[in-house]
C-alpha cells in the first residue's frame, strides 16, 4: 500500500476547548479563542506539509449565537483580523478559501471580508480551507431538502429519480470529499450538529487536549492513529 493511502484526504475539526484554556489560566475567553487562532494557523501548515488537500474547521456553530454578545463579537474580529493576516499566505499557498453555513446570518463586514477572499482564492485547486460558520448539520440537511424540493417543482429534478448521488448536490459544498477523519478536541465525545450527513463513513478521534494546545505534535498523532485504523466501509477486510 501507498503511503499516502494511509493519509487523509480531508480532515474536519471540531476546535473545542478555548474557554476552558482560558479560564484554567484566570484569562478572559476571547484569549482563549485569540490562542484558538494560532492553531488554526499550524493546522494549515501541517495539512500544507502533508498534502492534505482539504481542512474544514468548525469556526462557529449555528447555537454559538447563543453566547454572549461580546463574546460572539471578539470571535468575528478574530475572524476578520485572520483574514486580513493570512490572506497573503492562502494566495501564495494557493489555498481556496471557502464557506459552509448560513453565511447570511454573518455580520455585513465579515460578509464583505469573507467575499473578498473567497472570489480571490476561488481559481485555486491544490488546497481548500473550508470554515463552517454559522453551521449547523441540520440546517444544512433541511436547507438542501429545500432546494430539491423547489427544482422538483420547477420541474428540474424527478422525485422518482432522487438518490444519494442528487441530493449531496444540494448540500453547501458537494464537490468536497467527504471528511476521512473528524478531530475533536477538549474531550467531548458528540459531533454537536457538525456535517451529519458528510461524517457518516469518517474516522472519529477524540482528544482530551484543548483546541490552543493543539499543535503541530498532536496533529501527527491524530494522524498517526489514522493511519493505524482499517477503513473498510461496511466491506470485509
Ligand atoms: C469552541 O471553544 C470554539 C469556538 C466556539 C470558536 C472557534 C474559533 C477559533 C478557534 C478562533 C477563530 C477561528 C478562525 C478560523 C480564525 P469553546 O469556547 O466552546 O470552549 P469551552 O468549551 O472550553 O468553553
Amino acid at each position: 500500500m501507498h503511503a499516502s493511502d494511509k493519509l487523509p484526504r480531508h480532515v474536519a475539526i471540531i476546535m473545542d476547548g478555548n474557554g476552558r484554556w482560558a479560564a484554567r489560566r484566570g484569562l478572559p475567553r476571547l484569549r482563549g479563542h485569540e490562542e484558538g487562532a494560532e492553531s488554526v494557523i499550524a493546522a494549515l501548515r501541517v495539512c500544507r506539509d502533508r498534502g492534505i488537500r482539504y481542512l474544514t474547521l468548525y469556526a462557529f456553530s449555528a447555537e454559538n449565537w447563543r453566547r454572549p454578545r461580546t463574546e460572539i463579537a471578539g470571535l468575528m474580529g478574530l475572524l476578520r483580523r485572520f483574514l486580513h493576516n493570512r490572506e497573503a499566505e492562502l494566495h501564495r499557498d494557493r489555498v481556496r478559501l471557502r464557506v459552509i453555513g448560513r453565511l447570511a446570518d454573518l455580520p455585513a463586514d465579515v460578509r464583505r471580508d469573507l467575499r473578498r477572499v473567497i472570489e480571490g482564492t476561488s481559481s485555486y485547486r491544490n488546497y481548500h480551507l473550508i470554515l463552517a460558520l454559522s453551521y449547523g448539520g441540520r440546517a444544512e440537511i433541511v436547507d438542501a431538502a429545500r432546494g430539491l424540493a423547489m427544482a422538483a417543482v420547477e420541474g428540474r429534478l424527478d422525485p422518482a429519480r432522487l438518490n444519494e448521488r442528487v441530493f449531496r448536490r444540494f448540500l453547501y459544498a458537494p464537490d468536497v470529499p467527504d471528511p476521512d477523519l473528524m478531530i475533536r478536541t477538549s474531550g467531548e465525545i458528540r459531533l454537536s450538529n457538525f456535517l451529519l450527513w458528510q461524517l457518516s463513513y469518517a474516522e472519529l478521534y477524540f482528544t482530551p487536549t484543548l483546541w490552543p494546545d493543539f499543535r503541530e505534535k498532536e496533529f501527527a498523532e491524530a494522524l498517526a492513529e489514522y493511519a493505524r485504523r482499517q477503513r473498510r466501509f461496511g466491506a470485509l477486510a
